[in-house]
């Protein structure tokens, strides 16, 4: 598919890897305080190599008022008191490598936390000072500057700007933030924020990091003079490629970005890398983020977000090959993460229909059989692709969303900033079951849990599933295994057929079938089953399966 002859192909671990994103307050608790952390992380390595993934993505672990769960960070080159210290970080990276683990952390350079000392030294001083122009201060409007200085809106809801105090009390500037109003956004056309961005991607390569998952890597350049939208605003870029683009999304400057971290680096050896969280549509302009000189990878969300039917997933899986292929990236893949409803209940609400932003009670509630049913297909047919894999934590149990939490219970700003509209996050964020029968699900040594565990979660732990054949747990570990076995991930993808109801695709010497239709579908005579998404029923592939066959 790779239509230029000059273009060469990326090689390297990242372009077949199996990703694990890790949300460290939800993973493991060593210390019983309800937040996981990241000794707790460090006791549960294991668990990754057992499933046999190749490297890990952390979340943020860094000092935060935790406004945005870590995602606000008040200081670049530490850990929170929360997750531990800088010697837990070292002592986690040392034994990741010592399990032939690679590790990621997260970067957020679109924005600090308002607690950041460069914000703070903002605050005190005056309009048009060096300290101001970190950041994005502008003048409101109207005679007494009380309007906004434009129409922007946050994407957690409710106006992109915050109005400031001056020291003597009176009213003063707004500032910019496209999320909460404790994640101020950095000024990127500023060269003292590219100079200090320089020296943190130092400091955490330096402590042997293999990588950054680049948070918001399509909005740090803001178009200039801050045009007004007038459209709602979505952290999508907007997907029709002859259409406005927003003046808040994927603007050109970003690449220059990326073109100077990747030297970077390039300067470090072991092939360290750079992800894009960068939501932007469609899937040629992504591709640009992925070009030889910038970043390695770029989250797929087109494919996340892609119905569950044989025309949809043909689709959109055709799309990205083309399109990654057309700059000689590897393909991401990935249905699940911290920021969306978890696939096996995203993927038992009506096909077609909306994708809420969190699921609560009162709220239409997915089938929770069919979604799981689902998502075991989706991912086995996810790891048959040719490319990097990311999961997230807790989908190797079949975990569901907690769709009946508490409304009291919710920490996601989204929550509050929507007028209690939208319900956000937390439901995907819930600390995960290893212990059917231990306090928090064996979690942390208390029954201590930052966001309540559903009574159902006990059937999910991981104790329940090992060595149970069939469990989706051990679905995944074979599937995994196969998958770096067969060489899936540096494979090729050759469609066999694409209809209404089945897609059948050859990669290597493993033919993978989905079958999304009604009527069950024969195993091709003289095949043999390598791994199915759900018992076959006598030669038949049932609905909503995926099977590896050779032969
Ligand atoms: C990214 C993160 C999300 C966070 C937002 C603002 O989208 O994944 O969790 O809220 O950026 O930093
Ligand atoms: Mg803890």
């Amino acid at each position: 598919m790779n239509t230029d002859p000059t273009q060469q192909t990326a090689t390297g671990w990242w372009t077949e890897a199996a990703i694990y994103q890790i949300y460290p307050r939800s993973f493991a608790d060593s210390d019983g305080d309800g937040i996981g952390d990241l000794p707790g992380i460090t006791s549960r390595l294991d668990h990754l190599v057992e499933l046999g993934v190749d490297a890990v993505w952390l979340s943020p672990f860094y000092p935060s008022p935790q406004a945005d769960a870590g995602y606000d960070v008040a200081d670049y080159r530490d850990v929170d008191p929360l997750f531990g210290t800088l010697a837990d970080a070292d002592k986690l990276i040392a034994e990741a490598r010592s399990r032939g683990l690679r590790v990621i952390v997260d970067l957020v350079p679109n924005h600090t936390s308002s607690a950041h000392r460069w914000f703070q030294e903002a605050l005190a001083a005056a309009p048009g000072s060096a300290q101001r122009s970190r950041y994005i201060f502008r003048d409101g409007l109207g005679p007494a500057g009380e309007q906004p200085p434009n129409d922007w809106q946050s994407v957690f809801g409710g106006p992109a700007w915050t109005r400031t105090v001056d020291p003597d009390g009176q009213p003063g500037q707004w500032y910019l933030h496209l999320f909460d109003t404790g994640q101020p956004d950095l000024n990127w056309d500023n060269p003292k924020v590219h100079e200090e961005f320089l020296g943190v991607l130092r400091f955490w390569l330096d402590r042997g990091v293999d990588g950054f998952r680049v948070d918001v890597a399509h909005g740090l350049i803001k178009q200039a003079n801050l045009p007004d939208w007038q459209e709602p605003q979505e952290i999508l870029s907007g997907n029709e490629i002859d259409k406005p683009r927003p003046p808040m999304w994927d603007q050109e400057g970003v690449h220059e970005v990326y073109r100077q971290w990747r030297q970077v680096l390039d300067s470090y050896p072991g092939e360290r890398v750079l992800v894009a969280e960068a939501w932007v549509e469609p899937a040629e302009r992504l591709a640009r983020y992925v070009r030889p000189d910038e970043m390695h990878q770029a989250f797929n969300f087109e494919y996340l977000l892609a119905a569950w039917s044989a025309p949809a997933q043909y689709a959109v899986i055709t799309r990205s090959l083309e399109a990654t292929d057309s700059v000689g990236a590897p393909t991401t893949w990935v249905l699940s993460n911290h920021d969306v409803v978890r696939h096996a209940s995203r993927l038992g609400l009506a096909i077609g229909g909306g994708r809420p932003n969190g699921i609560g009670i009162g709220d239409p509630q997915p089938d929770a059989a069919l979604g799981l049913r689902r998502a075991r297909a989706a991912t086995l047919l996810m790891l048959a692709l040719p490319g990097s894999a990311y999961l997230f934590q807790g989908e190797e149990l079949g975990l569901p969303e907690h769709t009946t939490m508490p409304d009291e219970a919710r920490q996601d700003p989204t929550w509050a900033r929507s007028g209690h509209t939208q319900r956000g996050r937390d439901g995907c964020r819930v600390p995960i079951p290893w212990e059917a029968d231990a306090p928090s699900y064996g979690f942390g040594p208390t029954d201590a849990s930052w966001l309540p565990q559903p009574p159902s979660w006990a059937e999910y732990a991981l104790d329940r599933q090992r060595e149970v054949p069939g469990s989706t747990y051990e679905l995944y570990r074979a599937a995994l295994r196969l998958r770096r076995a067969h060489a899936l991930g540096r494979g090729t993808l050759e469609w066999l057929s694409s209809g209404d109801e089945t897609l059948v695709f050859r990669n290597g010497d493993v033919t993978v079938l989905t079958n999304f239709g009604d009527a069950p579908v024969p195993v091709p005579p003289n095949a043999e089953v390598l791994a199915t998404s759900a018992p076959l029923n006598e030669d038949t592939i049932p609905t909503d399966v995926t099977v590896w066959l050779r032969g």
